[in-house]
């Protein structure tokens, strides 16, 4: 029997709360499925460094390292400034563990109300492959006379020829096992060298590897209008860093919200795990109420028995939340709750179904 080795960083906030429940579920998959998990809990995040001020060791790092996979809730809590924990530990694994893929789908589910009236499943079904090592977020750039009136900040996108072309061609693949089509969205009117490398980059890699797949480019703010106006103009998007960052909330928004959009960190090459994260923050605001929808996390568990290659098991939880989610159009089921825990529970029973 094949057994998983899967770091657990619940993390902060409602963080903690949704993996439980995703946990829950992959209680039943293993029975369901045959395979089993080791799972060994890490205490991670913001709470964390307040108690003891380290946000991620590389000791610990190097622990990780020995994993299949990584199941991170949410991390971050109000009380920490900005960027010690998003640089110090989110950040800090996407890079050492070189998950250069940000996988985003962006998937109107039947059943859920999109705030774009009018819009149907059938309209709304794309994939976000954002670059996930690079551009702003590699860090490059400082501060001069910090303070003073003559303060200059530099914050510059890094992009590596090696960086572009490795996430355009798995965006390619993606887009060949999809419905063929691949859109780059960039802002190449204004950021000429950036936008010229990745441009170039995406015509060569397609002209020469993948002419199958049929190919246009969008600009970013444009791609926003699309989103809303015409998502089925997309299939699959390829972008880099920040763009990536930015459109995918609003792809959350499109397609019923946070607590549906599910992510993967992911290195293709598996030379080290990747991460699955549900794309919403810890939530400070709800936590202990029994509101966070753990969807989200339920749906980047599905990632992650995906790329661990338990498609059976992944099946099972697209099934349940597709099922999970028409239930809560019509009236829930009697003996059906709705609260964080409750839907848990619906879940483990809606994955040993069909
Ligand atoms: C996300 C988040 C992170 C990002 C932050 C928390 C660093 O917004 O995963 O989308 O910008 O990548
Ligand atoms: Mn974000």
């Amino acid at each position: 029997m094949t057994t998983h080795r899967i770091a657990v960083l619940g993390g902060d906030g409602i963080g903690p709360e949704v993996v439980a429940e995703g946990l829950k579920v992959l209680d039943r998959l293993e029975q369901l499925e045959g395979f089993t998990t080791e799972r060994v809990d890490y205490d991670l995040g913001g709470r964390r460094y307040l108690a003891t001020g380290e946000v991620l060791s590389d000791a610990t790092l190097e622990q990780l390292r020995s994993f299949d996979a990584i199941y991170l809730g949410a991390v971050g809590t109000p009380d920490v400034p900005p960027g010690i924990i998003e640089r110090g530990l989110l950040l800090k694994v996407r890079f050492a563990f070189d998950q250069y893929v940000n996988l985003r789908p962006v998937k109107l589910y039947p059943g859920v109300d999109s705030p774009v009236a009018g819009l149907t499943p059938e309209r709304c079904d794309l994939v976000v492959v954002r670059e996930n090592t690079e551009s702003v977020y590699a860090g490059a750039g400082g501060v001069l006379y910090p303070g003073t009136p003559a303060e200059v900040a530099t914050q510059e996108s890094v992009n590596t020829r090696h960086g572009v072309e490795r996430v355009l061609r798995y965006a390619f693949e993606a887009a060949r096992g999809r419905r063929g089509h691949l859109t780059l969205v960039h802002k190449t009117n204004v950021l000429t060298h950036a936008g010229g490398l990745w441009m170039r980059a995406f015509e060569e890699v397609g002209d020469a590897d993948f002419p199958d797949v049929q190919r246009d480019y969008v600009h970013v703010d444009a791609a926003c209008l699309y989103l809303v106006t015409q998502p089925e103009r997309f299939d699959v998007v390829v972008t880099e860093n920040l763009f990536g960052d930015i459109i995918t909330d609003l792809g959350a928004a499109v397609q019923g919200g946070m607590g549906l959009a599910a992510s993967a960190n992911l290195d293709p090459t598996r030379r080290a795990p990747s991460m699955f994260e549900p794309v919403h923050g810890s939530a400070p605001d709800i936590v202990g109420t029994g509101r966070a929808d753990p969807l989200a996390a339920v749906m980047s568990l599905g990632q992650l028995l995906a790329f661990l290659g338990e498609q059976g098991a992944a099946d099972r939880v697209e099934r349940a939340v597709a099922a999970l989610l028409a239930e809560r159009r019509g009236a829930v089921p009697d003996g059906v709750g709705t609260t964080t825990s409750e839907v848990g529970d619906r879940l483990v029973q809606l994955v040993a179904e069909a």
